[in-house]
């Protein structure tokens, strides 16, 4: 066949996305070329075009679909892979439903992306294990899997040595029999499982209308997602997650901006997360009322408090009133329908006053702020930071609590506990908060700051040098916003060069 430009492939990777939900770096055109080539010839060479037209318009065989799906997904995965989710599930959160449970006796879960079928069956055998006393009819477990020769492959249940790396010589002479160089996996254990053809991240005839389900693993599945396929997933799963149900995501995925219908926990080394019941949900508070141009745009944390300061600027210099900017700071306008308006105006007073380190004045101006504002995340993480500056420590913490109990997914929040409970002499706490903090968001340089100071100050030299790395590496790129909030007052040249200070007395870079 003839070269392929680059702007079919940029075509077909954008039909992948749109039919399959998959998500292909530009590192990877050469292996959607070699796949487009494949199917072209599959297809009896059929003309680019065609082939292409069919794809998008799902006028060609659905056959095709699933044949790409097959050669474009990557299966990796074996028993009990991420051990402590395993024992976490065992040890935690099925004691948590048993005690819960209503009219339903059954416990149903779903592996969600379960590729070959490993973590499917080692749910089942962890069952068998931890709980021998609940009838094999009490437990429901599905795999679901977009690709379907990687199902056929799940149905057979004949491993290998490999898949069965993490799994202990008893477990495997328990529950399987050698047969040459494979392992095949007990009939009593296969019989627990059923397997389904479903894509999570897309909506067509496969997606999830099927039962509700009190524990989901989908491990290792969103992070080859498009953003709009990764979205779509999570609110499937979501829906058909039980009130209180559990999810496991890979431990390098989060719900960070996917989700807010579930609460981030920590047990047994691992995060889960749990969905809200409804009377959480309506608990969060509602968010606040910036000028229509702010409010607009679909913002994160940092987003909005570049664009309040944005705002603040352009109130200053556009003010009809010709008052000065420090005018505006010392005499808020404080009528109810002006104040709702300058909500953002005040928001990004009161980061400047941070900026200029007059904490108790910006703490007057947030008091100033519409109820409607107060309760807004933000605003309320400002607060905390304020707080701690004027060493309200312990109000610092509630406040952050408050934030966090509307949504646990707020990495500013968890690092602002962090410093709070260092300043309580808990170290574990701290270390905890921060933990929560990177694994929300790994970008977020300053919790790996202060895990690596901790770790040193606990003669931890280890886990000192590998924190004080990575935040060596962070802090260039860090956010200039965050840096402000939540730096503690110190440049980013200044708290490149105390990373660097301490790594170098941790030992130096490993
Ligand atoms: C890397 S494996 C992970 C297997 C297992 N969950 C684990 O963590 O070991 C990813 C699996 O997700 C499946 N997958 C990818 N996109 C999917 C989608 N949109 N819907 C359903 N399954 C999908 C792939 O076919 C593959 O089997």
């Amino acid at each position: 066949m003839n070269l392929i430009s680059q702007a079919v492939l940029e075509d077909f990777r954008q039909i992948i996305a749109v039919r399959l939900g998959l998500r292909f770096e530009d590192s990877k055109m050469d292996y959607l070329e070699d796949i487009l080539r494949q199917r072209i010839e599959a297809n009896g060479k059929i003309a680019l075009a065609e082939y292409l037209t069919g794809l998008a318009k799902g006028t060609n065989k659905r056959e095709e679909l699933r044949a790409l799906c097959s050669q474009l997904t990557v299966g990796e995965t074996y028993f009990f892979r991420a051990p402590e989710q395993f024992r976490a599930i065992a040890e935690l959160v099925v004691p948590q439903w048993m005690r819960r449970r209503k009219s339903s006796p059954v416990l149903r879960m779903l592996s969600a992306g379960c590729a070959s079928g490993d973590e499917a069956y080692s749910l089942a055998i962890a069952i068998r294990e931890h709980f021998p006393e609940v009838p094999q009819s009490d437990v429901r477990i599905v795999g679901a899997d977009a690709n379907p020769s990687i199902l056929a492959t799940a149905k057979r249940a004949r491993y290998t040595d490999w898949s069965l790396r993490s799994t202990s010589p008893e477990i495997r002479d328990k529950y399987f029999r050698k047969d040459g160089k494979t392992h095949i996996l007990d009939e009593s254990i296969r019989s627990m499982v059923t397997f389904e053809e479903r894509n999570l991240a897309v909506k067509d005839h496969t997606h999830l209308d099927f039962e509700e389900y009190d524990i989901i693993l989908c491990r290792n599945v969103i992070m080859y997602l498009v953003p709009e396929g990764a979205q779509f997933a999570v609110a499937q799963l979501t829906s058909v997650l039980a009130p209180a149900g559990f999810l496991f995501l890979g431990h390098a995925e989060t719900l960070r901006g996917l989700s807010q219908d579930f609460h981030l926990r920590h047990t047994h080394d691992t995060f889960y997360y749990q969905k809200c019941e409804k009377h959480d949900v309506e608990l969060v508070p509602p968010p606040l009322e910036l000028a229509p141009a702010i409010a607009a745009m679909d913002l994160s944390w940092v987003d909005t408090v570049r664009c309040a300061s944005e705002h603040v600027e352009c109130l200053a210099r556009d003010s009809t009133d010709h008052r000065t900017r420090a005018q505006v700071e010392l005499h808020p306008v404080t009528s109810p329908k002006a104040a709702n308006l300058l909500a953002p105006a005040q928001f990004g007073i009161a980061l400047e006053l941070l900026r200029r380190e007059k904490f108790r004045d910006a703490l007057e101006v947030l008091r100033d702020l519409p109820c409607k504002a107060s309760p807004d995340p933000d605003v309320q993480l400002l607060r905390a930071v304020l707080l701690t500056n004027v060493g309200d420590v312990p109000v610092a913490e509630t406040v952050c609590q408050q934030i966090l109990s509307a949504d646990d997914l707020n990495a500013g929040a968890h690092y602002i506990t962090a410093l709070c409970r260092e300043h309580a002499h808990d170290t574990k706490g701290a270390m905890v908060h921060d933990r929560t903090a990177v694994y929300i968001d790994p970008e977020f340089a300053m919790p790996h700051l202060h895990l690596g100071l901790l770790a040193k100050r606990a003669g931890d030299l280890k886990t000192a040098r590998h924190e004080l790395e990575q935040a060596s590496v962070l802090l260039p790129r860090e956010d200039a916003s965050r840096i402000l909030l939540l730096g503690g007052g110190f440049s980013r040249e200044a708290l490149i060069n105390l990373s660097q200070a301490q790594l170098n007395a941790s030992g130096g870079p490993s």
